[in-house]
């Protein structure tokens, strides 16, 4: 049977390391990290979602800065918000939560928070130097992932790994740094030609398509590391990931749940990047 990837518990270990590193950057640098949490709409999933990172945050010591608007808010009035957080020097990261009502773009409101600032890393500022390897934040859930891999001492570098869905908030960018990590990596989608079989090449599988328990356990190689980063809602209320886990453990060395994997390791490194632009800020030059 594999060996149950616990994000919980890894997530943990990172917040109580920040929180350490906040109480330092406070007490030696007079610095609070302050993240701005900006919910248009009162979308159910995403007040969840808003609620856990505010409180994330606090616990470690980032003042979170809370900005609710209504479903029917302008483009420019959000805008507007953007750019003043943009301004304002107790905010070092600013997330808008997606998705947003209809008429606004949210590529606008992307490309209008400060790179500085991009504690999300949907930024294109973010994705290209994540492409060409240069300074930037990296996207939480993608490197999320990368974490739990580390965390767990697999080394990407000579592996096969596949990467099922092709977003661009987690299968491109987790593409990307299992490449920089020296990994040869497939980025398979709805197209793609026999995937079990693809899968079944793979030392390293990362789902995240959105389908609920759609890799099945003899998709999974003998050996193999599954990370999955679906959370579906079933019509029955409850949570399951793209994986069929309780198959997939049959095969595979070590496995990540759904939920109580990749989701907690989403909001530990949200709280990461939020401490390092803090720190950046007050560098001493
Ligand atoms: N909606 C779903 N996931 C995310 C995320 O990681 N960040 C933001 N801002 N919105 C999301």
């Amino acid at each position: 049977m594999a060996r149950i990837i616990d994000g919980k518990k890894i997530a943990l270990g990172i917040r109580q390391g920040l929180k350490t590193e906040v109480e330092q950057l406070t007490q030696e640098r007079g610095v609070v990290p302050g993240l701005a949490v900006v919910l248009v709409g009162a979308n159910p999933a995403s007040q969840v979602y808003v609620r856990m990172k505010k409180k994330a945050c606090e616990e470690v010591g980032i003042a979170s800065f809370s900005h609710e608007l209504p479903v029917d808010t302008t483009e420019l009035t959000l805008l507007a918000l953007v750019e003043q957080l943009n301004q304002d020097s107790k905010v070092h990261g600013i997330l808008v939560q997606l998705p947003l009502p209809k008429q606004i773009s949210e590529q606008k409101v992307i490309e209008a928070i400060s790179p500085a600032k991009d504690v999300d890393g949907f930024h294109p500022y973010s994705s290209g130097q994540l492409m060409t390897g240069g300074p930037g934040f990296w996207p939480c859930t993608p490197w999320g992932v990368m974490e739990l891999l580390r965390v767990e001492g697999v080394d990407p570098s000579g592996k096969t790994a596949v990467v099922i869905g092709r977003s661009n908030i987690v299968g491109k960018p987790v593409a990307l740094m299992l490449l920089a990590a020296h990994a040869t990596v497939t980025i398979c989608h709805s197209r793609t030609p026999d995937l079990p079989k693809v899968v079944r090449g793979a030392d390293i599988v990362i789902a995240a398509v959105g389908r609920p328990r759609m890799v099945k356990g003899d998709w999974i190689k003998e050996g193999a590391i599954v990370i999955d980063v679906g959370t579906n809602r079933l019509d029955d209320g409850s949570l399951c990931g793209d994986v069929d886990f309780d198959a997939a453990s049959k095969h595979a060395a070590a496995i990540s749940p759904s939920p109580g994997g990749v989701g907690p390791m989403t909001i530990a490194m949200l709280v990461k990047n939020t401490v390092e632009s803090a720190k950046a800020s007050s560098a001493i030059s």
